[in-house]
């Protein structure tokens, strides 16, 4: 079906834009804007459909085994860090979602990654949140400004489509979606439905003219604007780019990927002159460690195929007065509080008459359940008041029953721990082997149970 689009292009430098206006905000004439009249024509649902996934609809059924597959083509940043997100690097004609607490540092990664990637791409960055003369300055501080990234301060959907066309750029930005609007929609700017229609719009692009397309999203509380989490089916990979906004480490994760492993981190440092790559995290972590410390304990924590050795600190004081106070910050409350339990319970340590405060220090949020016996071994390190040996690191899930459970990739664990200089790691009795037991490098201590680890090491 065939639908009519009526817009106004200036005579004198041929800009088209949606609405008439007086004069022309590409060059400056007055008066030159003229109304014209193009057909655009509807495809079905149906064939775009079909346009969106190749060789969908095409044919008839095929053996899989005759299936060609085409090789991945991957554009290298000079990002290690967000290639390895990525799967390996950047899959043209993909869309990925950004998402992140405003403020955090979206926009600057981006801006820092398409400099880089202008040098040999044509890139269009629409930002509907800030003028071209902001992110000048922006780009400034970041030495991105000599790339040639193309600016378009604009959150009309119908005129961002237009340039499109006319610039067919291999990258596309879109900073960020909540700012983006389809006229043809009578809803709010922001709300989940032109934040639904502007993205399968996008998705449309990135598969149709094979543009590769980042969307900026701000993470939203429950409200009237609606977040990126109801994008996340829609796009073909989701990134979270988190940190503390008191730290200035900052990780970007990879929660959905189509071409990659999800949960594969990379981490970045936020400093005046924009974000730096950390390429050795397991030491920042433990830098700042004070020696012959109680209530610290190490754990090499895996995040995707990443092992990030992080220091787990415990404060346990006597309670006051009234009911014992716990916290926690970069750690699960639920999950500490079954381990104090556990601890109480099956490592006799007398715990209910204690407050207990608990933290992954340098603002990182831990949550795989490798981290267990790490925990309890701070724990048992401030309510002993006994220190645990530098040299120490832990790893291993615990049970209800006090059992020490298996975990995954422990050779990498115990690589990442002999790498950064660690002299012993208490590992799951099930994980040990005949090669950890003979390494050299590192002594490999197998524990079955909780009590056990707490009798080797106190
Ligand atoms: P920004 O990229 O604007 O965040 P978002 O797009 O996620 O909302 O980052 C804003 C913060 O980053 C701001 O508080 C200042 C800080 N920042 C630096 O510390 N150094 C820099 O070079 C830049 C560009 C920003
Ligand atoms: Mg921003």
């Amino acid at each position: 079906m065939a639908k009519t689009k009526t817009n106004y292009k200036c005579r004198n430098c041929g800009y088209v834009s949606a609405s008439y206006l007086g004069r022309c905000p590409n060059c400056g004439a007055w008066n030159q804007l003229e109304k014209q009249t193009t057909t655009v024509k509807k495809t079905s649902s149906k064939a775009t459909a079909s346009r969106l996934m190749t060789n969908i609809g095409s044919n008839e059924p095929i053996k899989l085994n005759e299936v060609k597959a085409k090789k991945e083509e991957r554009i290298v940043t000079p990002y290690e860090e967000l290639n390895r997100v990525l799967g390996g690097g950047i899959v043209p004609g993909s869309l990925v979602l950004i998402g992140g607490d405003p403020g955090i540092g979206k926009s600057t990664l981006m801006l820092q990654i398409m400099g880089t990637i202008a040098k040999d791409h044509e890139v269009l960055y629409v930002s509907g949140e800030e003028s071209a003369s902001q992110i000048k300055m922006r780009a400034d501080r970041l030495g991105a400004s000599d790339s040639g990234i193309l600016l378009y301060p604009e959150t009309n959907m119908e005129n961002i489509r237009q340039q499109i066309d006319d610039l067919k750029p291999d990258f596309l930005v879109i900073d960020s979606i909540q700012t983006m609007n389809e006229p043809s929609l009578d809803s709010m700017v922001g709300s989940a439905s032109q934040v639904r229609e502007v993205t399968s719009e996008l998705m449309k692009i990135a598969k149709n003219d094979q543009i590769t397309v980042f969307v900026v999203g701000h993470v939203t509380k429950e409200g009237s604007i609606a977040g990126p989490k109801i994008l996340e089916h829609m796009v073909d990979t989701v990134l979270y780019f988190e940190g503390d906004g008191h730290h200035a480490y900052r990780i970007l994760r990879s929660v959905k990927n189509r071409f990659g492993a999800a949960n594969e981190i990379g981490m970045f440092e936020m400093k005046n002159e924009g974000l730096s790559e950390v390429t050795n995290p397991s030491a920042i972590f433990l830098d700042e460690r004070l020696p012959n410390s109680t209530g610290s304990a190490i754990v090499v924590s895996l995040e995707g195929t990443r092992p990030l050795m992080a220091d787990i600190q415990a404060l346990v004081t006597p309670t006051a007065f009234g009911y014992a106070k716990r916290t926690t910050s970069g750690l699960d409350f639920n999950r500490v509080a079954l381990l104090l339990a556990v601890l109480e319970k099956r490592g006799n340590l007398m715990l209910q008459n204690q407050d207990a405060f608990l933290t992954a220090t340098g603002g990182i949020k831990l949550n795989e359940p490798a981290i267990d016996l790490a925990i309890t071994m701070a724990v048992a390190s401030s309510y002993k008041n006994e220190e645990i040996p530098s040299t120490d690191c832990f790893v291993g899930e615990l049970g209800l029953t006090g059992e020490v459970r298996r975990v995954n990739r422990i050779e990498a664990r115990v690589n990442e721990a002999a790498k950064v200089g660690f002299k012993r790691i208490f590992i799951p009795r099930h994980n040990m082997s005949k090669s950890l037991k003979s390494r050299s490098d590192i002594e490999v201590v197998g524990v079955a149970s909780l009590p056990q680890a707490l009798k080797l090491v106190f």
